[in-house]
């Protein structure tokens, strides 16, 4: 559906009546498309989805992000996803995360691994943060941003290279599939990591937040265990939770 309805790129970017109207309304098709299927096998499942907040209650809630990477979906660049996670009783149990314009859909079951195109899949391990190349988001806010800039400012002179792919569901999938060495981000929200955090998770990559905490909008990391340490506490010195 997102596929057949995405509007050429030109058309979207000239009309005056916003872009980012025509992107919220497919924004809005898809979540509620996924919100369907699901009710109709799953009736008494809470749902918590970005554009549509959270319905009903039980032990099972369905974790929603109908299209992340919405910018590149506007600009039509290959890299957005749709991605859906389900948790029982508080834990995230399984991901999928498909990129739809690379047609590649990564899953996960927990304790069962993480997987692409029928193989399984593992991070990278042994990468000291001096070769790490690590993926990092920025938030829509300009003083977010302006924050997000200044820990950059830091980080960049001590790793092997900085991308901002523009996913950050796709980027947790690219540490499980080891094309990138890791990812941090101040401001993702549930809908942006459940499903991939799972993914990177069961590839052998630790997702956390500062302190020991769980993966949280303050701050989400994920790498390997012994990159993860080294871009916590380099993170930590920056006080990267803040806005400016
Ligand atoms: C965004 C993307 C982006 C990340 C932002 C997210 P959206 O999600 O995941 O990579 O840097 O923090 O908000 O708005 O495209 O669903
Ligand atoms: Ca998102
Ligand atoms: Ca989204």
């Amino acid at each position: 559906m997102l596929l057949a309805k995405r509007p050429a790129r030109p058309e979207v970017l000239v009309t005056k009546s916003s872009p980012t109207d025509v992107v919220t309304a497919l924004d809005r098709a898809s979540e509620e498309l996924i919100r369907d299927r699901i009710k109709a096998v799953r009736p008494d499942d809470a749902i918590l989805g970005e554009e549509g907040g959270t319905t009903g209650d039980g032990r099972v809630r369905w974790i929603v992000d109908p299209i992340d990477g919405t910018v590149n979906f506007l600009y039509g660049v290959p890299e957005w996803a749709v991605s859906i996670a389900v948790e029982v009783d508080g834990e995230v149990i399984a991901g999928v995360v498909n990129v739809v314009p690379r047609a590649e859909v990564f899953t996960a079951v927990r304790g069962r691994g993480a997987w692409l195109a029928g193989e399984r899949l593992s991070c990278n391990t042994g990468v000291p943060l001096e070769r790490a190349l690590i993926a990092t988001g920025f938030g829509y806010g300009s003083g977010r941003r302006a924050v997000q800039a200044e820990v950059l400012r830091h980080v960049l002179p001590r790793v092997r290279d900085i991308r901002r792919g523009g996913s950050a569901a796709s980027d947790l999938c690219a540490v499980a599939a080891g094309r990138l060495d890791g990812y941090y981000e101040r401001g993702p929200q549930e809908w942006d990591y459940a499903a991939g955090g799972l993914i990177a998770a069961e590839a052998g990559a630790r997702v956390g937040g500062l302190e020991g905490r769980p993966a949280n909008p303050g701050l989400t990391l994920c790498a390997a265990p012994g990159l993860f340490e080294e871009l916590h506490d380099l993170l930590l010195g920056l006080a990267p939770e803040r806005d400016a």
